[in-house]
C-alpha cells in the first residue's frame, strides 16, 4: 500500500451511464454592424453535455460524483482540454486537472475520456450534440482531487530503473561525448518518444492489481530504452534487476498498453524483448 495516501479515493473505470442528453441549438442573429466580428463569434451555439468526475477531499462529502456541464463547443477550441478550461473559466473554478504544454509533449493531461485513456490536449471533442462525454481520472489510481491522480508510486518505479546513462569508466571529463552509430541510434526509435503520461500503465489490468510490485508498461519501456542504448555499460545489470516474477513477468501480453499510447508506442513489444533478454537473448 502506498504511504501517505490515506483519504485519497480510487478512481474506477465505470463505463458511461445512460444519461439525459441535453441538446440545444441557439441561433444568434448578427447585426449588420457586427459583420467584422470574428467568424467564431457568429457561429450558432452547439451545446453538448460533459460529465466530469468530481471529488474534493476537503468538502466533507465522501462520495465521488459525476457532475454535468453543458458547453457550447463552437465557442472553444476543438480538444477536450479546451472544454475543461471552458468549464473551469466559466462554470466551475474549483475544477482540478493537470496540464502544461497543450501539445502532447509533457504528458500531464492524461485522463480517461469516454472510457479510454488519453491526453486531453490531443483528444478531439465529439461534435454530435446527441452524445455525452464522460471524463474521469486515470483508472485505478488514487485521486488527489477531481481529475488529478497521485503519481508518486509511478515516479518511484521510474526512479528504480535508474533512467540515465551509466558508465563504468570515469566519465567526469568535462565536455566528453559518447558517440553511437546511426544503427545504434535507430534502436532507440519507438522508445525515446515516451512522455511518461502513464496512459498505458493505468490501462493495464496486471498493473491495476499489482501496482506495488509490477513495474508496468511505461516504466518497463523506459527500462528497455536504457538496456538497448549502446552507450550504457550496465546492460546486463539492468536486465538482471528486472528478472523478477512481479517486476517484469506480471505482464501477460494483454496489449491494452499499445492500444492507448497517445504517441503510438508499443510497450508490450518492449516488455517481450526484455523477457527474451532474461533468457539470454540479445537485447535489440
Ligand atoms: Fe504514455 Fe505511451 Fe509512454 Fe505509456 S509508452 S507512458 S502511454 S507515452
Ligand atoms: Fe499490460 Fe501491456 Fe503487458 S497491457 S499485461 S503491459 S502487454
Ligand atoms: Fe501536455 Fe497535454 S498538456 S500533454
Amino acid at each position: 500500500m502506498l504511504l501517505g495516501l490515506q483519504g485519497l479515493k480510487r478512481s474506477s473505470t465505470l463505463l458511461p451511464r445512460a444519461a439525459e442528453v441535453v441538446s440545444r441549438v441557439v441561433t444568434t442573429s448578427a447585426p449588420a454592424e457586427a459583420a467584422k466580428v470574428n467568424v467564431a463569434a457568429s457561429k450558432s451555439a452547439l451545446m453538448r453535455e460533459f460529465q466530469v468526475y468530481r471529488w474534493d477531499p476537503d468538502n466533507g462529502t465522501d462520495k465521488p460524483t459525476y457532475k454535468s456541464y453543458n458547453i457550447d463547443v463552437n465557442s472553444c477550441g476543438p480538444m477536450m482540454l479546451d472544454v475543461l478550461f471552458k468549464i473551469k473559466d466559466e462554470q466551475e473554478s474549483g475544477l482540478a486537472f493537470r496540464r502544461s504544454c497543450r501539445e502532447g509533449i509533457c504528458g500531464s493531461c492524461a485522463m480517461n475520456i469516454d472510457g479510454r485513456n488519453g491526453l486531453a490536449c490531443l483528444t478531439k471533442v465529439e461534435r454530435d450534440p446527441n452524445t455525452v462525454s464522460k471524463i474521469a481520472p486515470l483508472p485505478h489510481m488514487f485521486v488527489v482531487k477531481d481529475l488529478v491522480v497521485d503519481m508518486s508510486n509511478f515516479y518511484a518505479q521510474y526512479k528504480s530503473i535508474q533512467p540515465f546513462l551509466k558508465k563504468k569508466e570515469d566519465s567526469t571529463i568535462e565536455g566528453k561525448e559518447y558517440h553511437q552509430t546511426k544503427e545504434d541510434r535507430t534502436k532507440l526509435d519507438g522508445l525515446y518518444e515516451c512522455i511518461l503520461c502513464a496512459c498505458c500503465s493505468t490501462a493495464c489490468p496486471s498493473y491495476w492489481w499489482n501496482e506495488d510490485k509490477y513495474l508496468g508498461p511505461a516504466v518497463l519501456l523506459q527500462a528497455y530504452r536504457w538496456i538497448v542504448d549502446s552507450r550504457d555499460d550496465f546492460t546486463q545489470e539492468r536486465i538482471k534487476q528486472l528478472d523478477d516474477a512481479y517486476k517484469l513477468y506480471r505482464c501477460h501480453t494483454i496489449m491494452n498498453c499499445a492500444k492507448v499510447c497517445p504517441k503510438g508506442l508499443n510497450p508490450g513489444k518492449a516488455i517481450q524483448k526484455i523477457k527474451q533478454s532474461t533468457h539470454g537473448g540479445v537485447p535489440i
